[in-house]
């Protein structure tokens, strides 16, 4: 019994030290284009999904079915998640095709299983993967909001989308919010709000600024007041200029940023 314990140790520490040393000496190549070996991603999706299931386990679910909560989540969603997440009418975007691991197409799974995990996902995020800790800028009930709304979402068709979206009020946030609030990450997001926009000086440069012979997404023309940020910011060749306090959207609605 003593020897077996006695070998077991020296294994796990011959193990521990090999491990220690393939990392030291540069062997673990964290290229995101360069996938995890399966038994490393089994393990890396087993100690995130237990890590979520533990932490919402007490978490309250409101009625998801609430029509004012769905309409909210819509904007919100529409603004913040597409570049990553995608839309009907949205096969691919740059971030979408590029990030590992890759984010789920949320118009095939919307809420699968336990809306308490999507509820603590969205808000805490997601380390070392890109998806962001939103509850940083966002309050609970907006993020219920996006779960509500994620609900529907695999029901919805291109046409649904958009006036969903369009009915929604756009985006809006509870306290925290600052001017980057959502717009790294917006690229493919940016790309076909272009198509509803007029107003933004500049749009044109930069879109010829961004020819770079890749595939862009299909436009959709839904109305988000926040593709003239996201280009402003997403494009270094644009000269950094600070966006307008209040701008007023196609449908009329006026938004005003705290900073
Ligand atoms: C910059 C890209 C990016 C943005 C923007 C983003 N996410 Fe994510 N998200 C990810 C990635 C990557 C994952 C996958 C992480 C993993 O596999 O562990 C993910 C995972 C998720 C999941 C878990 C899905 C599942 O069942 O596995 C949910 C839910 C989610 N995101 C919702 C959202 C919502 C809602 C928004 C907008 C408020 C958003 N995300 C914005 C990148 C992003």
């Amino acid at each position: 019994m003593k020897r077996t314990i006695t070998t077991l140790l020296a294994a796990g520490a011959v193990g521990g030290a090999a491990v220690l040393g393939a990392a030291y000496f540069g062997l673990v190549n964290v290229g995101a284009d360069d996938p995890h070996f399966p038994a490393v991603h089994a393990f890396l999706a087993m100690a995130r999904d237990r890590s979520i299931e533990v932490r919402a386990r007490d978490i309250e679910v409101p009625n998801l079915k609430d029509a004012a909560l769905i309409k909210a989540g819509a904007g919100n969603y529409n603004a913040m998640c597409i570049g990553c997440h995608l839309a009907p009418g949205v096969e691919k975007t740059e971030l979408s095709q590029a990030l590992y691991p890759s984010p789920p197409d949320l118009t095939k799974i919307g809420v699968s299983g336990d809306p308490a995990v999507v509820f603590w996902t969205i808000k805490h995020g997601i380390k070392a993967t890109g998806m962001p800790a939103w509850g940083k800028s966002m309050d609970d009930q907006y993020i219920w909001g996006i779960v509500a709304f994620l609900d529907q979402l695999p029901q919805l068709n291109t046409e649904q989308y958009q006036a969903m979206v369009a009915s929604s009020g756009g985006h809006q946030h509870g306290g925290g919010e600052s001017d980057m609030h959502n717009h790294e990450g917006q690229h493919g997001g940016a790309k076909f709000e272009h198509g509803s926009h007029g107003d933004s000086a500049g749009h044109s440069d930069s879109e010829a600024a961004h020819d770079h012979g890749g595939t862009p997404s299909e436009p959709v023309p839904v109305a988000d007041h926040h593709g003239d940020h996201q280009t402003a910011k997403a494009h270094s060749a644009h000269p950094a200029s600070p966006p307008p306090k209040t701008h007023v959207h196609k449908d009329g609605k006026e938004h005003t940023h705290d900073k």
